[in-house]
């Protein structure tokens, strides 16, 4: 099934000079880039992003590290993306994420661990309509989608 996933370059993958490296990985994989900005988040926008851990201790350093410099908000399609992203991201804590993952790759801290994906489709739509208007997601095809997919 094709989902879209909200995908966030946190302040430090942007800042490190990491957003082609990490935009590579997606569209090597086949994933579908399908709207992206960059912005520097608002508090406000931060709390609500982040509404889920309002209540635990990290919530004033999470909302501090994210609005810290600009992130880069995508939205990328692709069959069961939101599962496979995660895969790619690898573990929050990054010192036990996977070799190969972006995270394993690439962080060492949990509070530094340089990107955002969601983490269900419910996640993924309330996310996505937090950061992109619908008419900021792009509707096109690729070239290419036989070569990705057995049924595009
Ligand atoms: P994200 O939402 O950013 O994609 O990360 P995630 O799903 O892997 O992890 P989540 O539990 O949603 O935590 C959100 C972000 O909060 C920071 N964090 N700090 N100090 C801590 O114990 C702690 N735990 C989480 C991380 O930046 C994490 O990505
Ligand atoms: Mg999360």
């Amino acid at each position: 099934m094709k989902q879209m996933s909200f995908v966030m370059l946190k302040p430090d993958a942007v800042k490190r000079r990491l957003s082609g490296k990490i935009i590579n990985r997606f569209e090597e994989r086949g994933l579908k880039i399908v709207a992206a900005k960059m912005l520097i988040m608002e508090d406000e926008l931060a709390q609500m992003h982040y509404a889920e851990h309002s209540e635990k201790p990290f919530f004033g350093d999470l909302v501090d590290y994210i609005t810290s410099g600009p992130v880069l908000a995508m939205v990328i399609e692709g069959e069961e993306c939101i599962s496979l992203i995660r895969k790619m991201v690898g573990a929050t804590n990054p010192k036990e994420s996977d070799q190969g993952t972006i995270r394993g790759d690439f962080a060492i801290d949990t509070g530094r661990n340089i990107i955002h994906a969601s983490d269900s489709p419910e996640s993924a739509k309330r996310e996505v309509a937090l950061f992109f208007e619908s008419s900021e997601i792009c509707g096109y095809s690729l070239p290419d989608e036989e070569l990705i997919y057995e049924e595009p």
